[in-house]
């Protein structure tokens, strides 16, 4: 029986988990859930799944939990505070913690539970890009096991040696060329150039093929979330930017691919469901039904592939420049990005702008260091994040 902890339950990511855990009762015991502003969902969540502990970490939030819980009878134990996320992920009853709080808000939790050697099912990206060589080291000395969550990385894992799926060091030996992440081009593949900045939130979060929250919606309708992903890929297997490629893939069947010395190229396929990479986590090394339909090909009909064009896509050549200058250039991106993403959902930038506030801010701490520890990496992230709102000033709206 694992015993786990679902940061940010009551997220698109927290729904497919739950969804997988309920299909397996005698397999998954659910210790403690979070959700932030979504209070009523999360005490839905508590009387269905019944954690010990619950954790609201929005504004009231936990006064309103602990009246909804108390009204339904719940037994369930609500902590107060930030800092109790990172207590129900380093408890010594929980085993398994699923990282789905979206954003740098996810950072503290996600280290707390590497610190204490946890296994971590890591959907938050973006705690990986901030944090980078302080997350793999922290896991590393506390044999802590990482599982990707998101499905390009996911399928990277699943068609690794198994050398390599134990420790990315072991790539190498396994004859491991370059890894080919795939991209749906989002929603704006088609849509012509000069129309791009009048692209409305509701727009950008209306994805062709995946159903995600709307912060990761923005990013894949940029394709700052595949440059993300390129910064992730490289942290988390350990392969120089040069060797990892971003192949547009328009019906999401194909997640990604390993290509090695003697010409194989490893692909692993499925509907696009989150399900899919969520199970195979949970279950590692064994198998799962996760709910997801067969994947029926002939239906599919056609695979088809192309280069992501530079012009539409700025944000991917800006994440690999981040990526290549190394440092603390991640975070700064990162963080940019979440103040540019957050400006466009209230109209205060266009969706064009977010590339031109990330390039601003790049290009005011260019060569950061890179972070030594957790306060020097959220300090840099909060020193972005300030030059981002001074730019957001200097871009017309
Ligand atoms: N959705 C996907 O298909 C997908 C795929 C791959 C990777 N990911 C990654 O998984 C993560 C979650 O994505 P999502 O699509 O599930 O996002 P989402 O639907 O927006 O859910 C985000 C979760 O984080 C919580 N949260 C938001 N702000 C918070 C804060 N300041 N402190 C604590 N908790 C906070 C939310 O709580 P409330 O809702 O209660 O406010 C919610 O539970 C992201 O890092 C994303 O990049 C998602």
């Amino acid at each position: 029986m694992q015993s786990l902890t679902v940061l940010g339950a009551t997220g698109s990511i927290g729904a497919s988990t739950l969804d997988v855990v309920a299909r397996h009762p005698d397999r998954y015991r659910v210790f403690a859930l979070s959700g932030h502003r979504r209070v009523d969902e999360l005490a839905r969540l508590c009387v269905r799944f019944t954690p010990r502990y619950a954790v609201a970490t929005g504004e009231g939030g936990a006064a309103r939990l602990r009246e909804l819980l108390r009204e339904a009878g719940s037994r369930t134990e609500v902590l107060d505070g930030e800092s109790a996320l990172a207590e129900i992920c380093a408890h010594d009853e929980t085993d398994t913690v699923m990282a789905a709080i979206v954003g740098a808000a996810g950072l503290a939790p996600t280290l707390a539970a590497a610190r204490r050697g946890k296994r971590i099912l890591l959907a938050n990206k973006e705690a990986l890009v901030m944090a980078g060589h302080v997350f793999v080291s922290a896991c590393r000395e506390a044999g802590a096991v990482v599982l990707p969550i998101d499905s390009e990385h996911n399928a990277v894992f699943q068609c690794l040696p198994p050398a390599a799926q134990a420790d990315a060091r072991a790539l190498d030996a396994g004859g491991v060329r370059r890894l080919l992440l795939t991209a749906s081009g989002g929603p704006f593949r088609e849509r012509a150039l000069d129309d791009m900045h009048a692209v409305t939130p509701d727009e950008a979060c209306a994805h062709p093929n995946w159903s995600m929250g709307r912060k990761i919606s923005v990013d894949s309708a940029t394709m700052m979330n595949k440059g993300l992903e390129l910064i992730e890929a490289s942290i988390l297997f350990d392969v120089p930017e040069d060797r990892i490629e971003i192949v547009v893939h328009p019906q999401s069947v194909i997640h990604s691919m390993v290509e090695y010395l003697d010409g194989s190229v490893l692909a692993q396929l499925g509907n696009p469901d989150m399900r899919t990479p969520i199970a195979h986590a949970l279950a590692y090394p064994q198998r799962i039904a996760s709910g997801v339909g067969v994947l029926d090909l002939p239906r599919v009909g056609r695979l088809d592939f192309e280069s992501p064009d530079p012009r539409r896509f700025p944000c991917l050549r800006l994440a690999r420049e981040a990526l290549r200058a190394g440092g603390g250039a991640p975070c700064v991106l990162n963080a940019a990005n979440e103040i540019a993403v957050e400006a466009f959902f209230e109209g205060r930038v266009r969706f064009t702008g977010i590339a031109q506030v990330v390039e601003r801010v790049l290009g005011e701490l260019p060569a950061p260091g890179a972070p030594g520890d957790v306060a020097q990496v959220l300090d840099l992230d909060a020193q972005a994040r300030a030059h981002a709102r001074a730019a957001l000033e200097r871009i017309p709206a």
